[in-house]
């Protein structure tokens, strides 16, 4: 089996793979990515979740709460495809250009990418090419505020939060349809814990379903566990059962037949007037006892900074963050019963069923 490079302490080294139940307790440093096979026991993961911050929703109310933050700083590459097209940029086209964009940075190898700008920069400083020398420090900026929030602090795809938002759910082998799917990461976690049922990812966007899901690392491990022994396991996307549909979520020909739906970073694209049509999509699919499970970005300083800095690659789309408060506050008004909510690194999380 291939020797992928990590990285330790800044040193590249080469670890074996695949990972297996004799690697849990361990975290390693890929070039594109975390991968992170800690604090597998329950109790250490509430660590990674905040949660029950609100004791009654029913008293809850907007103007205590307040309504969220939208960012209006847009890519260059929206103002762009306006002024080629003489119109506004569609929203399924905003999500194309954010899908592909988004991607590159995944697919990027971090430390060869930094050895280049470094070289750039020093090169353009010693040639005295101010401008030019500007341009590539923002890269460098970029880069290392990528670096920082998905390889190191691994806030992005953040397993230890994802995992304590969704241990405890009274459910065997489930069917999961995951809206909005992207690249699938959150439900592959979910199958790990869940293992043996199916999972229905769903995107709009065919890139997903050929690049973003199709080329995610078969590599990354996740973990979870093992049904036959119920101790943990390392799982592998090539080990779930899963399929992808490229549609509209509008368009869906299921029933009320999902144990779990699930949406990653969806419902804050859709401003008020169409917030509760983009919730109800997580009660029609959803059977009467099914979990539904939303995150959303935080309104934090680091998510402000993540979508200014990273405004090039990040925002075609109308996006806003909100607090865990506002995001159960539209979830409750919607008719559903909030079971656990909570924040994890750079999202907002809540399990809910339908009241
Ligand atoms: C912000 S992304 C989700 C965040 C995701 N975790 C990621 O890594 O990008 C939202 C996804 O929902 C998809 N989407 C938005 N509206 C949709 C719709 N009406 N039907 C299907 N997919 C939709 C977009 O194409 C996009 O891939």
């Amino acid at each position: 089996m291939s020797l992928p490079l990590t990285e330790t302490r800044g040193e590249t080294v080469e670890r074996n793979w695949p990972y297996d139940e004799s690697d849990i307790g361990q975290t390693a440093l890929f070039p594109q990515y975390r991968a992170d096979l800690r604090s597998p026991h329950p109790t250490e993961l509430n660590a990674f979740i905040q949660d029950n911050i609100v004791k009654d929703w029913s008293s809850l109310t907007w103007k205590q709460v307040g309504k969220p933050f939208r960012v209006v700083n847009y890519a260059e590459g929206k103002r762009r495809w306006e002024e080629k097209n003489g119109d506004t940029l569609p929203v399924q086209k905003s999500w194309e250009l954010f899908n592909q964009s988004f991607h590159t940075l995944f697919m990027k190898d971090v430390p060869t990418e930094r050895k280049r700008v470094m070289t750039a920069l020093l090169k353009n400083v010693s040639q005295l090419h101010w401008k030019r020398a500007a341009r590539v420090l923002g890269e460098l900026e970029e880069l290392t505020l990528w670096n920082t929030a998905h390889r190191i602090q691994d806030a992005i795809w953040d397993p230890r939060g994802k995992r304590a938002l969704f241990q405890g759910l009274d459910i065997d082998k489930p069917r999961v349809l995951f809206l909005g799917a992207a690249d699938g990461y959150e439900a592959m976690q979910l199958y790990a814990m869940y293992p043996g049922g199916e999972v229905v990812l769903v995107d709009y966007d065919d890139f997903c379903r050929t690049d973003r899901f199709g080329k995610f690392p078969e590599q990354y491990p996740f973990l979870g566990v093992d049904p036959n022994t119920g101790s943990h396991k390392v799982w592998y996307k090539d080990q779930m059962n899963i399929s992808f549909i490229t549609d509209d979520i509008r368009n869906l020909p299921f029933g009320r037949e999902f144990d779990i739906v699930v949406s990653v970073g969806l419902i804050e694209h859709f401003p008020d007037e169409h917030k509760a049509e983009a919730i109800d999509f997580h009660r029609r699919f959803l059977k009467p006892d099914g979990y539904a499970i939303l995150t959303t970005p935080r309104l934090q300083w680091k998510s402000r900074l993540f979508y200014h800095v990273l405004a090039e690659w990040m925002n075609y789309t109308y996006r806003e963050l909100m607090t865990v408060q506002q995001m159960g506050l539209y979830l409750y008004e919607s008719g559903f019963e909030i079971l656990r909510h909570g924040t994890i690194k750079a999202h907002n999380g809540i399990v809910a069923r339908i009241r």
